[in-house]
């Protein structure tokens, strides 16, 4: 039985997701690696060091870069990132997030965060959410990131609870992967072509309730 929640926080609690491609968009300009859709999709739920590897990737030019100048260029994007997010506000909750929220609590369901952001508490607190996620795992805990089921582990862990009882709630094809891996239900919300091993699909996160849940269970 499914006892608890696990979330995800870009591109499913809220659309930070679009910030940080507009932040990441800005480095790929300036060290003139090619942007795209693919590679855009691609850094979704990948850490900050990982996601700039992979853009100087796409461009060929890893090794164009000291690991000094490669944490400038990512301490960059994260100031890019960190003023947009200090506009943020409740209102930049995504619809129908704090329904299915309060749903889940009053149901008496258990929730963690599994973010990969170092800046989770942060946008939590932008969103007026800190007390829905007493239990955050933390990224700098981790060995390795998503698709790594390491993560989603530690996120069911936190609750006290087995994979098994647990629902992993991801926008990004990377983290619906690190949900399967952990043994965990896994729900996609988003576009279908790069979210095809979701157990549970939703287009939008105004589909996600209980019942739409159930649906999809079997
Ligand atoms: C999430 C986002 C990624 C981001 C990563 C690290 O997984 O989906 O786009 O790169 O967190 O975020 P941070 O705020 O620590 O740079
Ligand atoms: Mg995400």
């Amino acid at each position: 039985d499914i006892k608890g929640f696990v979330f995800d926080l870009d591109g499913v609690i809220t659309d930070t997701s679009i910030f940080h491609s507009q932040a990441w968009h800005q480095v790929a300009d300036k060290v003139g690696a090619p942007w795209s859709k693919e590679l855009e999709d691609g850094l979704k739920g990948i850490s900050r060091m990982d996601s700039l590897e992979m853009i100087l990737k796409a461009g060929n030019l890893q090794d164009k870069y000291t690991d000094d100048q490669k944490v400038d260029l990512a301490t960059e994007k994260n100031t890019n990132y960190l003023k947009l997010v200090d506009q943020m506000t409740p209102d930049n909750i995504l619809p129908g997030i704090k329904a299915f929220l309060d749903e889940i609590k009053n149901g008496g369901y258990l929730l963690s965060l599994a973010s990969a952001s170092k800046n989770a508490p942060k946008v939590l607190q932008k969103l007026n959410l800190t007390d829905y996620f007493p239990k955050i795992v933390d990224p700098k805990t981790l060995s390795k990131g998503k698709p790594d089921p390491e993560i989603y582990l530690k996120g069911a862990e936190l609750i006290d609870l087995k994979p098994e009882q647990c629902i992993g709630v991801e926008d990004a094809a990377a983290g619906v992967e690190s949900i399967n891996a952990a043994g965990e239900t896994s729900i996609g919300i988003g576009d279908q072509t790069i979210l095809k091993a979701a157990d549970i699909h939703f287009a939008d996160t105004s589909e996600m309730t209980l019942a739409n849940i159930e649906k999809q269970m079997n």
